[in-house]
């Protein structure tokens, strides 16, 4: 908390000088309590977007400012930027030698600005950008924990109803509680850096290993990207919480490393395959489960093994590995194995045509009833009707377009160094 911020520095007019001492320490009391709030419902934020919104929003409530924007510092290009603010769309960057937030980034301390169309720091290009226009500002640098430069808050037109247009001047009290909100949000954002680079670092694993399996067959390179993508959109259609898409997610990614086993001569063999080498193949799941569970996954993700390998269960008992039935299936591994089937349908291979997707829903759609099986003998439910009838609202919402899975598997955004 920076010195005077209690009391001192709140300007108090027309009181007696005891009326105004009480004034001035419920006001601080107030600002403190404030700024607490903010603290605590910043420390909530773990991921850097959330955390942004949640600052550039409690920054203008706090100071009573029109618009706010947090700049983050690129140490490799040595320049600001930011990409969520109000009236901005898209990333926009500044050099240091440009604009108020340029002038506080250089020279480390708060500056404050009462007409920005008379002084000569102001930067006209984002309101320009944005249309909207701007007359006093505030920018107060933020540094990391070793003292590097990490960004700059900056806040726009203080509401005042009194001043001319409704736009009044910062006050030295407002510099301060945004001087002492920069050290809080200051942490929490070094730490959503941190758990961004580590996430970039999981996802770019996670794709090493989905695709070191799918290169092994030429046939069905892409089996992986889809049956996430399928398993996603399920469980999006089934309105099930961030956390349990997420674990959905990246068991889709892993449902088949497990194959990095299986011998190429029983994996690449076209046709049928002899009862011991289907035994071998079957092992994959096993195999999946196993690895996997060596994989110190995060405490939200400790489930992803057992989903992983459970892809190939199926509702009447005749699954494996475990031949579990109904309900024993968690429902991640009811999705996983519909995505893998559906997919598995459409997919042309050396020995047959892949399916059209309306072709694949139906049979998918005959797998969750009792049925006669490919080999003429009678059969119970495989798949889960609900998650069946999902992927058909899914299909039919995005016309059969295959695409759409692609997109869905945030494969992209992985590979992009995001997700
Ligand atoms: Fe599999
Ligand atoms: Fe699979």
């Amino acid at each position: 908390m920076p010195a005077g911020l209690i009391g001192a520095t709140i300007p108090v007019v027309a009181e007696s000088g005891e009326q105004a001492q009480i004034s001035a320490s419920a006001a601080a009391q107030q600002q403190l309590a404030r700024l607490l709030e903010v603290s605590r419902l910043i420390a909530g934020r773990l991921e850097l977007r959330p955390l942004i919104h949640e600052v550039i929003e409690q920054a203008s409530h706090l100071v009573q400012a029109q618009r706010s924007t947090l700049w983050l510092h690129d140490p490799d290009r040595d320049d600001l930027y930011t990409f969520i603010g109000e009236g901005l769309s898209q990333e926009f960057r500044v050099p240091l030698d440009r604009g108020v937030v340029g002038a506080a980034a250089r020279q480390r301390r708060s500056i404050s600005i009462e007409d920005a169309y008379h002084s000569e720091l102001f930067n006209p290009e984002i309101d320009r950008f944005t249309g909207y226009r701007t007359h006093s500002i505030v920018a107060v640098p933020m540094q990391t924990q070793r003292g590097a430069l990490l960004g700059v808050f900056q806040s726009i037109n203080r509401i005042d109803a009194a001043a001319a247009e409704g736009v009044g001047v910062f006050t030295a009290a407002d510099i301060e509680l945004l001087e002492a909100m920069a050290g809080f949000v200051a942490v929490a954002i070094e730490n959503a850096q941190l758990y961004e680079e580590q996430k970039r670092q999981f996802n770019s694993l996670l794709i090493t290993l989905a695709s070191s399996v799918d290169a092994r067959d030429p046939t069905t390179s892409k089996h992986t990207m889809y049956v996430t993508g399928i398993a996603v959109a399920i469980a999006r259609e089934l309105g099930l919480s961030d956390a349990r898409i997420e674990r959905i997610r990246i068991a889709a990614i892993l449902h088949d490393y497990g194959k990095i086993g299986v011998p190429d001569e029983v994996l690449l063999k076209p046709g049928g395959l002899e009862r011991h080498e289907v035994r071998r193949m079957r092992s994959h799941v096993l195999k999946t489960g196993l690895i996997l569970s060596r994989i110190a996954f995060r405490r939200d993700l400790a489930d992803v093994p057992a989903i992983a390998a459970m892809h190939h269960e199926k509702l009447d008992g005749s699954g494996y590995p475990f031949g579990l039935r109904g309900e024993e299936i968690p429902l991640e591994g009811r999705i996983l194995a519909v995505a893998d089937v559906f997919h598995a349908l459409t997919q042309t291979r050396t020995y047959k045509k892949g399916k059209s997707p309306q072709e694949a829903l139906e049979e998918c759609e005959s797998l969750t009833q009792a049925h006669i099986d490919r080999y003429g003998r009678e059969s119970g439910a495989h798949l889960d009707a609900n998650c069946v009838a999902a992927l058909g609202r899914v299909l039919l919402a995005c016309g059969d377009d295959m695409n759409f899975f692609e997109q869905a598997s945030g494969w992209q955004q992985m590979l992009d160094g995001g997700g």
